[in-house]
């Protein structure tokens, strides 16, 4: 009995390992758009696959960090200027990756572009501060994906979206966790809608990698401008302990290990080069071995663990 269970098991991985390392063929004609590239996994990701031989058009938020880009890429890669929350920045990268795929299509679209926003509790935070994080994060991908969508399914593509483990759990406040969450739910229903038109949706959820996005200076800043704008009333309620353990918490909230970024560009080359690619992809330890469990596991607990956790506030009942 158990040794069948095992063999079944072995079985499934075997099958599924043999499956996962069929690559599509003819890489170096096939085109993919990423946005993003100034720093980070887009960066790395726009290196990388240059480096594999793929046509890769790199949008960057800054002319500097393009130009930093194209000294480390080869002639084939192309950069472009693209801010996701600005409409006419969309549609001129739109316009020009049309005239660099010409009628060949896009093969691959990465919406990699992130900002973290503030990652406080929610009260001390106005309408303006979750609109500016999911300006980027969600309506911007949205943006971004409906104007490439014709290309990519010229070419029978795919779409990358990068979410994150915060896109399973929010532990935290702020629109980082509810963009992610959004991101999900549009990647979900995109992916159901393109099964008829051979295009794939795939979803990287990376744990904690240290990038830009989670600078520790940054994160401190962050953490003390969203306390000096939130209200008297709202400051009384938590109090300076509470804020003085909230600011140390982008010292305390790291891995164990510090993670190699190449696990989620991995991952997101699989997405793009895979036969068969994973609807989902979970990079780093902590993602596969503690937020992605603790999001099955019930609410009830979940609550518990994350307000035992944390710090209180100094007027809670
Ligand atoms: N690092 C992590 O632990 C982690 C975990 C899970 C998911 N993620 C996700 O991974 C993605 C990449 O983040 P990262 O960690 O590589 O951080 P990053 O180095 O800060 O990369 C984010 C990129 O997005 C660009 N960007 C910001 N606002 C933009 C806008 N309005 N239009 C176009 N581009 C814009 C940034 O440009 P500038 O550099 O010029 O600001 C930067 O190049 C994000 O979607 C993030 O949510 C990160």
């Amino acid at each position: 009995m158990w040794g069948c269970l095992v063999a079944l098991v072995g079985l499934f991985f075997l099958v599924r390992w043999y499956r996962e390392r069929q690559v599509v063929s003819q890489l170096q004609d096939k085109y993919v758009f990423i946005t993003g590239c100034d720093s980070g996994f887009g960066n790395l990701l726009a290196r990388q696959l240059d480096m594999r031989g793929l046509r890769v058009l790199a949008a960057c938020l800054t002319e500097k960090g393009a130009k930093q880009l194209r000294r480390q890429t080869s002639d084939r890669a192309e950069t472009v200027i693209l801010d996701v929350t600005q409409t006419e920045s969309i549609t001129a990268a739109a316009q020009w990756v049309k005239e660099c795929v010409e009628d060949r299509g896009l093969w691959g679209l990465v919406n990699n572009a992130g900002i973290l926003g503030y990652l406080v509790s929610n009260q001390w935070l106005t309408k303006q501060d979750f609109v500016d994080v999911l300006n980027v994060n969600l309506l911007g991908m949205i943006e971004v994906t409906l104007s490439l969508l014709p290309l990519v399914r010229k070419a029978r593509g795919r779409v990358v979206n990068i979410s994150s483990v915060m896109g399973r759990v929010a532990m935290f406040g702020g629109g980082y966790s509810i963009s992610k969450y959004g991101l999900e739910a549009f990647s979900d229903s995109l992916r159901r809608e393109l099964l008829p038109f051979d295009v794939k949706v795939a979803m990287i959820e990376p744990g904690f990698f240290q990038t830009n996005l989670v600078d520790k200076e940054r994160l401190a800043c962050s953490i003390e401008e969203a306390w000096d704008h939130a209200s008297p009333e709202v400051k009384e309620l938590y109090g300076l302990e509470f804020l003085e353990v909230y600011q140390k918490l982008p010292e305390e909230f790291k891995p164990p290990v510090r993670q190699d970024l190449s696990l989620v560009t991995d991952c997101m080359e699989h997405a793009l080069t895979a036969r068969h690619p994973r609807t989902r992809y979970s990079p780093g330890w902590d993602a596969k071995f503690f937020y992605l469990p603790l999001s099955y596991m019930p609410t009830c607990l979940v609550d518990a663990m994350v307000s035992w956790l944390g710090p209180k506030p100094a007027k809670a009942l």
